[in-house]
């Protein structure tokens, strides 16, 4: 089994070195943790709050998450059986993977996905799925899309709704459709909802553990990483069904036993204290993606869709004639850009590159005005 470089590496490697550059591939906040937030992690060390924990996560944290997966998601979940505290979603996601996939088992990945998707599919030695998304479609998953490929080896559909690295958000009757076959094909959901709070005005985010008969065959993942900006905290969580999470908690014994103290405490200040850092966070956000993708479209040669969710533009860049590898590329040469070839998210990310704009306005400005003399120098393939 080979698991694939991350092409997002590749890029961070050509990028190492050269001055001058305006950086659009991290994807993580460029905000800093909410005060609040670091008080209680210096508190909880002060304290000496630096022993293991429970394998699932300190009670008092899985509590303050039930109440808001209750309030915020429309989800009920059992704080003592039904909740586990992760070291970031992709713990959350590589236990999900590596305790329910066997060997030959089939797994439902959008394309383009997240990365770590189809790598811990690989892991397992399952074998990864992939459904193509369509731009027209805003690249949302829909059920007919899913029902061209369920069959009896189908194990699992991973659904990452606000996505990465699209910006899709899933809308309700997509997840319907998806639930319905779901459960007309007893196949598991992993929907991974780590953006669940960087959604747009006009959009709304829905966890599809709520849909009828689909609390046990669901496991959700969210994180604390992008809401909080937080993500080297490595702090996330996830809910299933008794079974799954006793499992999955078995399992984190070996991974890393129970995740960083410290974090658990940070993370309970999160979601106890005052919300309006996410409110804010989320005001700023709206603001760059105006800029960004207006910027972009005004180029003429790069076509852009408003993302509905989290700091990801996903534009087309085929009017340029270069594959998304080569446009990376040159934007990073002629116009001092770093953004992520759209095929290190999978064959259908080809024609695409991703933009993550978690950084200021000035540095969108100044990209922009870069972009937009790189691309007046190209002729477009076809009439703009
Ligand atoms: C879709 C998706 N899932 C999971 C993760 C991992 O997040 P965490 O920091 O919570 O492990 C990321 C990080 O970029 C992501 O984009």
């Amino acid at each position: 089994m080979t698991i694939p470089r991350s092409g997002i590496r590749e890029i961070f490697d050509l990028a190492r070195g050269v001055p001058d550059l305006i950086h659009f591939e991290l994807g993580e906040p460029d905000f800093q943790m909410p005060d609040h937030v670091t008080d209680a992690s210096i508190q909880a060390l002060k304290e000496g709050f630096t022993k293991y924990t429970p394998n699932a996560g300190l009670e008092e944290l899985r509590e303050a998450i039930s109440e808001k997966l209750k309030h915020e998601n429309g989800l009920d979940a059992d704080p003592h059986s039904e909740i586990m505290v992760t070291a970031g979603a992709v713990n959350a996601l590589s236990l999900s993977i590596l305790s329910t996939v066997n060997p030959g088992d089939e797994v439902v990945i959008p394309d383009p996905g997240y990365v770590s998707f189809a790598a811990l599919v690989l892991l397992a030695e399952g074998v990864p799925v992939y459904v193509p998304l369509h731009e027209e479609n805003d690249f949302r998953l829909t059920a007919d899309d899913v029902e061209n490929v369920i069959n009896k080896k189908t194990r699992m559909i991973i659904i990452n709704s606000p996505s990465n690295p699209t910006g899709g958000v899933e809308l309700q009757e997509d997840l319907k459709g998806i639930a319905q076959l779901a459960i007309d094909n007893d196949v598991l959901v992993l929907s991974d909802e780590s953006y669940e709070r960087i959604v747009y005005p006009g959009n709304q985010h829905f966890s599809i553990a709520g849909l009828p008969e689909m609390h046990d065959r669901t496991i959700s993942v969210f994180s604390f990483s992008k809401t909080y900006a937080m993500t080297g905290m490595r702090i996330g969580y996830m809910t299933g069904s008794t079974t799954l999470i006793r499992q999955m908690t078995k399992l984190q014994e070996h991974y890393v036993s129970c995740v960083n103290a410290v974090a658990q405490k940070a993370a309970l200040a999160a979601l106890r204290g005052p919300q309006d850092c996410v409110a804010e966070m989320l005001v700023e956000y709206t603001r760059r993606r105006e800029l960004l993708i207006d910027g972009l479209n005004e180029t003429r040669v790069i076509t852009c869709r408003k993302p509905a969710g989290t700091f990801y533009a996903f534009p087309n860049i085929t009017k340029t004639g270069y594959d998304s590898k080569t446009m990376a590329q040159k934007l990073l040469t002629e116009a001092k850009v770093v953004a992520v070839p759209g095929v290190a998210f999978g064959k259908s990310g080809e024609g695409y590159v991703r933009f993550s704009f978690a950084t200021n306005i000035d540095n969108i400005k100044k990209a922009i005005d870069r972009i937009r003399d790189y691309c007046s120098r190209l002729t477009p393939l076809t009439p703009a």
